[in-house]
């Protein structure tokens, strides 16, 4: 058996199920790009069946991703099939994912079908993916409450139609590791054409045991885990891949297995599926999270200084989490500047690295010291901002205990400048007032979080902000950053409603 285990994302897909998360194409984009350079071998773009603007978004990755495997995920029907085909069929390496329950409790509740139907629906389907491409991939939904005997049967059959790969989901988060282990053991021993398809395992974390569990499955003999990154997705989220990644590294010595990705890259990923489906890490979060390489009690501090490995597993460098020191100031200038945007892992095209530049320049106006965090805030922000038909000029606020809060925001929209006043119920309400004024769109805030981006008084304020469009129930995200935390409120409201123009 091979020492390689592949792994396939779904942040795109179970991660963008997870409540109040909505990527639109370029931010999906955004992410498979960096998905790849992280070295995920297959990626799940979308349901295209779902909705024309998943579909969209499945071309779009499908059409600009390289250097993985993209997937789309399809019932098992013709119907899913063909759009999950349409969708991903200029991949580099398309794959269709077709998926149907196996457990009673869906056969009879949900699906109303007995097993002899599904599993021939089952087989129709693969049969059917085949006419497109050979790397199909079956999914047995709810497989770990299924009945052993017949979850074997249907993975035979489908293997025999044609599955290259296939999945022993998790579904409800419900197994333990050694049921799971015990499954996948079961499975290997008694599907006679096991050696002919990858065995898959996928888990949700109800329980949080969804990476114990994918690493018990691998022990058995499992080769493809599936997760997200940060561990978003349905419910209580799926296994996070950078702890499934981090823990067969690490652990090398116990399962003698290895992946394809490049660890570095992991906490930039992180941070930017966080700030782009508004779902901030726990602090206290495995490999990602700001103190998981964090060291506060003396004796601990007091070994770190004689010997990292007294309290560190891992370094925090190869998961590419950005060293804490301050590094650039007012007198830096753009060659050192873009010089520890490289060792930080950003390599920018000349007219980014300029509106960086300006930006950074900016910073240091406000803010003495500037870290690896202010910078890497500052670069996501650029990134964020790439279509803009709404542009932040100016914001005038008057507040006070004793007066009431009005705020003038200038904007400009499309080369045209405008601006608006209106008061609230305190400074914030009163910028969000005026700008709804300008754009006429009816936006509802759903949420609004701002967290210091470093410590300190001069610290830079980042907000998230989660807009819902009074029309459609559709949900936007936006981000903005500044010193000042009225201007980062201002920006992360037009950051939102610029993704809601694009969208109209
Ligand atoms: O959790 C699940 O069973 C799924 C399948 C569609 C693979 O997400
Ligand atoms: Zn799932």
């Amino acid at each position: 058996m091979s020492n390689q285990v592949y792994l396939f994302d779904t942040t795109l897909r179970d991660g963008e199920q997870s409540p109040g998360v909505n990527l639109n194409a370029a931010e999906k984009v955004q992410i498979a790009k960096q998905l790849a350079i992280l070295g995920i071998d297959v990626l799940e773009a979308g349901f295209p069946i779902t909705s024309p603007g998943d579909f969209a978004a499945v071309q779009a990755v499908a059409r600009e991703v390289k250097g993985a495997t993209v997937a789309a995920l399809a019932r098992a029907s013709f119907k899913d099939i063909d759009t999950a085909w349409e969708a991903i069929k200029e991949a580099e390496q398309p794959r269709i994912h077709t998926f149907i329950a196996t457990s009673d409790i869906h056969l009879k509740y949900k699906l109303n079908k007995d097993r002899r139907q599904v599993l021939e629906i089952a087989v129709a389907a693969v049969k059917h993916a085949g006419k497109y491409t050979n790397d199909i991939e079956f999914s047995a939904e709810d497989a770990s409450r299924s009945d052993l005997a017949y979850l074997c049967q249907v993975l035979e059959a489908v293997i025999t139609a044609g599955a290259k790969v296939v999945n022993i989901p998790d579904t409800v988060g419900y197994t333990t590791p050694e049921e799971y282990h015990n499954l996948v053991t079961e499975i290997i021993k008694r599907v006679p054409n096991i050696d002919q398809a990858i065995i898959s395992v996928h888990c949700h974390d109800d329980l949080g045991l969804a990476v114990a569990n994918s690493l018990a499955a691998v022990s058995a003999g499992a080769r493809q885990v599936e997760g997200t990154v940060n561990g978003i997705g349905e419910r209580a989220g799926n296994a996070a891949l950078e702890e499934v990644i981090m823990a067969l590294q690490t652990r090398r010595d116990i399962y003698h297995l290895t992946t394809n990705t490049n660890t570095k890259e992991i906490y930039r990923t992180s941070r930017l599926i966080a700030g782009l489906t508004g779902m901030p890490v726990q602090a206290n979060k495995a490999i990602i999270g700001k103190n998981a390489f964090a060291h506060e009690s003396g004796i601990h501090q007091d070994g770190m200084l004689k010997e990292r490995t007294t309290y560190e597993i891992m370094n925090p460098a190869m998961v590419g989490v950005a060293k804490s020191n301050l590094v650039l100031g007012k007198h830096s200038g753009r060659h050192a500047f873009k010089e520890r945007l490289i060792e930080l892992g950003y390599q920018l095209a000349e007219d980014e690295l300029n509106k960086a530049f300006g930006r950074f320049k900016e910073l240091t106006g406000k803010k003495k010291e500037i870290s690896d965090y202010d910078l890497e805030a500052i670069v996501a922000e650029e990134a964020r901002e790439t279509t803009k038909k709404y542009n932040l000029d100016y914001l005038h606020i008057s507040s006070g205990t004793t007066v009431v809060p009005t705020a003038t925001v200038g904007i400009t929209i499309e080369g045209e400048k405008t601006a608006m006043a209106a008061c609230g119920d305190g400074p914030i309400d009163a910028i969000y007032k005026a700008i709804d004024k300008i754009t006429n769109l009816h936006l509802v805030l759903e949420e609004y979080v701002i967290n210091a981006v470093t410590g300190g008084k001069d610290a830079l304020g980042e907000v998230t902000v989660k807009l819902r469009q009074a029309a459609n129930g559709k949900i936007y995200i936006g981000r903005g950053v500044s010193t000042d935390i009225l201007e980062a409120s201002a920006k992360a409201y037009i950051n939102a409603t610029n993704k809601v123009a694009v969208s109209d």
